[in-house]
């Protein structure tokens, strides 16, 4: 499942995102790529010894914990490093897939890939990320302040920047559920949930229906 959810960071957040970001160190992109991946990274990243860096990631991972769509879609364990990657013009990300394990402290198996746009699609050219389904190729460019949740497992790549420059976070996911399909059901399931609770309220059959997702995330969801 790739879900798209719009205004994930607000204008506030937006701005001093972009305002910190424009005083940034950055750095090449390779240094937190995987063997395969550096050969087809191009792009810049915000350093790790950035002083900026804490405080950035903290208003990331701020909306991304309060972000209700996020918490049903991911049933996030752990979110692993937030980076923040920029895309002068000629810059891309050539196909690959991420690497199952990512960071080091938490060190988290990736189930799901996420990309925060930062900038409005009108201020840059080119720089749709694609993501490869078994239904072809879908491609994102999102709003400012918009996410792309992907799971982790699949091959994708972002075009080249011709014009303008492409700011986003990227972070990865560790979902209580390591099943896609069981993820997907469980989503599926909640959001009936809430729609039957907002029409009719706590009735009977939400009632069974609450039983079987708080039995169902028993069953699959490890901690
Ligand atoms: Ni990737």
């Amino acid at each position: 499942m790739i879900i798209s959810i719009a205004n994930v960071l607000g204008e506030d957040e937006l701005a001093a995102l972009e305002a910190q970001l424009a005083n940034g160190h950055f750095i090449d992109g390779k240094d937190t790529a995987g063997w395969h991946a550096r050969l087809v990274k191009h792009n810049a990243q915000l350093a790790g010894d950035d002083p900026a860096l804490p405080q950035l990631r903290a208003i990331v991972q701020r909306a991304l914990l309060r972000n209700t769509l996020f918490q049903m879609a991911a049933i996030p364990k752990a979110i692993g490093p937030i980076l923040f990657s920029r895309y002068d013009v000629g810059m891309a990300y050539g196909r690959h897939v991420d690497n199952a394990f990512m960071g080091s402290d938490p060190r988290i198996r990736s189930d799901l890939s996420l990309t925060l746009f930062l900038r409005s699609p009108t201020h840059y050219g080119g720089g749709e990320l694609v993501i490869e389904t078994t239904q072809g190729e879908e491609a994102f460019k999102l709003e400012a302040g918009a996410m792309v949740l992907y799971p982790s497992s699949t091959l994708h790549r972002v075009e080249p920047v011709e014009s303008g420059v492409r700011l986003v976070a990227v972070a990865w996911v560790q979902s209580l559920v390591k099943d896609p399909l069981e993820r997907e059901l469980l989503f599926d399931l909640e959001t009936a949930r809430q729609g039957i609770f907002a029409k009719d309220g706590k009735t009977a059959e939400f009632d069974l229906l609450s039983k079987s997702y708080a039995n169902l995330l028993r069953r699959w969801g490890e901690l």
